[in-house]
């Protein structure tokens, strides 16, 4: 019997298996579930019973009838000794496991016999081309969603160009040649600022290959949607916006759910968290009984590693600093794990608990806002950068993979809210730069915070940039069914 179609579309939302695109597209799928839309929002089976041992994502969503998980397999995943191999792992498992998953998903009757009626639209995460695949074999639109920045995402692109002349692996010399096809860029882009992807040492060619595949099929979206803000990336995404025009920012979309969810229900704001990490609460206790804007948060998100030496170097830089610090210590984040090591850290870390408070893992969101927090020593993911652009609060930043680098670049040098350590890791670096944070260029520091965050809350109030680019796309949603 063919599909009959729906009053209410029926969007289907698919991130790749890692926290910090979880995140960004559940928010969205929030959105979309407080704007009326059915969704159907697609995790591997692994993070699947993760995420629902997390309370908050059953009671934020528990009140959308037209909401629904739906599971595919994810392979087996090791545990791993580093981020690369975590990275090389999970496109292994994305390319062999995940997309015969996806497909036999879409194509199976598990969507066809849904009450709510067939998928009329998929926004699928824009480091994947093969969902652009199976929504053309099917005839249905779908968006590619780019959970990073655009200055990250016109790296890609323009690498891209010199991969179609053959220029892989890179070497030190296309790095340059890199950097001069990005004008933009040039005036303030070192080659250690580029995406570890592509940087000579780290080259990985399967990973490069993925990454440019994504960014390849992108091009071909029905749409494009980023988790940014025109107003922080207005030259770049002139550029993206040539060769993708329905190119749609929509961030930071932390703010924009906190801004629906306001002035569409009356309980208060619950975090709009999705962790896969059990979080340990006590840290808002302890953060309670603390001066204001006293505090530096440390975190270094959900795939970053760092060596014992690393460990020590940022604990003696804490400690020497005189700040009081709240760092999270994810369960899986220590490269070396030699008992005598882990010996050495407990005692540390017990020897200044007073000041030095550790949990495995924090609600990040909530710990931002809390009026102890004065700095963040961050990895510059791009989630965490723009939960810090909305707090208004200062980061030094620490970068290890990915759209780190340029993302602490940017921090640094144009958005000038934060400092950027890059690949100094040692006890006086980080010092100086946690005193400077706190104090000595606080005052310059905290202006420009607060220019980027009355930009951030711009874009996303009734007459902003980024609400209106998300009603265009509600409009485009509306119009797919
Ligand atoms: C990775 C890349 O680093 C990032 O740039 C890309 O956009 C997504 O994939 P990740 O390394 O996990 O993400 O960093 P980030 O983007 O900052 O995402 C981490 C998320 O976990 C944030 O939303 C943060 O709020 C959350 N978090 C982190 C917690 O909820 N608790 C913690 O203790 C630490």
């Amino acid at each position: 019997m063919a599909a009959t179609k729906s009053v209410i579309p029926h969007v289907l939302i698919f991130p790749i298996p890692a926290q910090g695109h979880i995140n960004s597209m559940l928010k969205l799928a929030e959105l979309l579930c407080l704007s009326g839309i059915n969704v159907t929002f697609v995790n591997t089976q692994q993070n699947h019973s993760r995420l629902l041992r997390n309370a908050d994502v059953q009671s934020r969503f528990g009140q959308f009838p037209g909401f629904c998980f739906e599971t595919i397999s994810d392979g087996i995943s090791a545990s791993f000794s580093n981020p690369e191999d975590f990275i090389t792992d999970l496109f292994d498992r994305l390319k062999n496991v995940i997309k015969p998953g996806f497909r036999e998903l879409l194509t199976s009757n598990r969507l066809k016999s849904d009450a709510r009626g067939p998928v009329s639209c998929i926004i699928a995460d824009g480091v994947l081309g093969f969902p652009i695949d199976v929504a053309e074999e099917l005839g249905i639109p779908c968006i590619s969603f780019r959970t990073i920045s655009a200055c990250c995402v016109w790296i890609f692109f323009c690498s891209q160009r010199l991969v179609e002349n053959g220029d892989i692996p890179f070497k030190d010399e296309d790095m340059d040649r890199l950097i001069k096809s990005v004008p933009e860029m040039e005036s303030f882009l070192r080659c250690r600022d580029l995406p570890s992807f592509y940087r000579a040492k780290e080259v990985n060619t399967p990973n490069l290959d993925f990454v440019n595949t994504g960014t390849l099929y992108s091009v071909r979206a029905a749409a494009h949607l980023l988790n940014t803000f025109d107003d922080i990336e207005a030259p770049i995404l002139s550029q993206l916006r040539s060769h993708c025009p329905n190119l749609y920012t929509i961030g930071p979309l932390n703010a924009l759910l906190n801004n629906l969810r306001s002035s569409t229900t009356t309980s208060l704001p619950i975090s709009s968290n999705a962790s896969l990490y059990a979080e340990d609460r006590s840290c808002m206790t302890w953060l309670d009984r603390q001066p204001e804007k006293s505090v530096v948060y440390v975190s270094f998100g959900s795939i970053a590693m760092v060596s014992r030496q690393e460990w020590l170097e940022i604990w003696y830089g804490l400690v020497n600093s005189g700040y009081r610090f709240l760092w999270v210590k994810r369960p899986d984040s220590l490269i070396s794990k030699d008992d005598e090591g882990s010996q050495i850290q407990a005692e540390l870390v017990e020897a200044t608990k007073e000041r030095g408070y550790t949990v495995d893992w924090a609600p990040q969101e909530e710990v931002l806002n809390h009026p102890a927090i004065g700095g963040f020593f961050t990895h510059s993911g791009w989630n965490s950068t723009l939960e810090s652009m909305v707090a208004g609060v200062p980061m030094v930043c620490w970068p290890h993979l990915a759209d780190q680098q340029i993302n602490s670049r940017y921090v640094s040098e144009v958005w000038k809210i934060g400092m950027d350590m890059k690949d100094h890791c040692n006890r006086v670096t980080v010092e100086n730069l946690i005193r400077d944070m706190m104090s000595g260029k606080r005052e310059e520091l905290m202006q420009s915070t607060a220019k980027v965050a009355e930009m951030a809350r711009k874009s996303v109030s009734r007459d902003g940039s980024s609400y209106r680019n998300y009603e265009a796309l509600l409009e485009f949603i509306r119009k797919s069914r």
